[in-house]
């Protein structure tokens, strides 16, 4: 399977980085601790999606803030940037939860990748994903 190495060294918190894998544009992105903060104050009972959909974790995982983010590196956040609703890609920083928004039909993520309101119907997707060293993190 093709696999690729994003190196994330320059990434400073409260920025992200885009990258092409498998044709699809991949944000990556440092949080803050207030967006941090913020994704984790959410009840999971305001999702429209409660699922985690990270490929990394049970398929059954519920979308707290933990299950989306690395294991173990909380401050990443790194998922499919294909808007769950007909595949337009969200701009970062932006919509009403501080997270993503699609412009195409008014879709918006928090910052932790959740829908939270508009059209689409599921969180947006994190592929598998893991850091092999510090800097680095391997898709796929
Ligand atoms: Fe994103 Fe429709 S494609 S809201």
């Amino acid at each position: 399977l093709s696999s690729i190495r994003v190196d994330v060294s320059t990434v400073e918190p409260g920025t992200q980085l885009t990258v092409k894998w498998l044709g699809k544009p991949v944000f990556i992105r440092r949080r803050t601790d207030d967006e941090i903060a913020k994704a984790r104050a959410v009840e999971l009972s305001e999702l429209p999606d409660q699922g985690a959909e990270n490929a990394n974790i049970a398929a059954d995982s519920p979308a707290t803030d933990e299950n989306r983010a690395m294991v173990g590196n909380e401050e990443w956040l790194v998922m499919m940037g294909v808007c769950t609703h007909l595949g337009c890609v969200p701009l970062g920083d932006a919509g009403d939860f501080g997270g993503w928004f699609c412009p195409c039909h008014g879709s918006h993520y928090d910052t932790a990748g959740r829908i939270r309101k508009g059209p689409a119907p599921t969180n947006l997707p994190v592929p598998i994903a893991e850091f092999v060293d510090e800097t680095t993190i391997k898709l796929g």
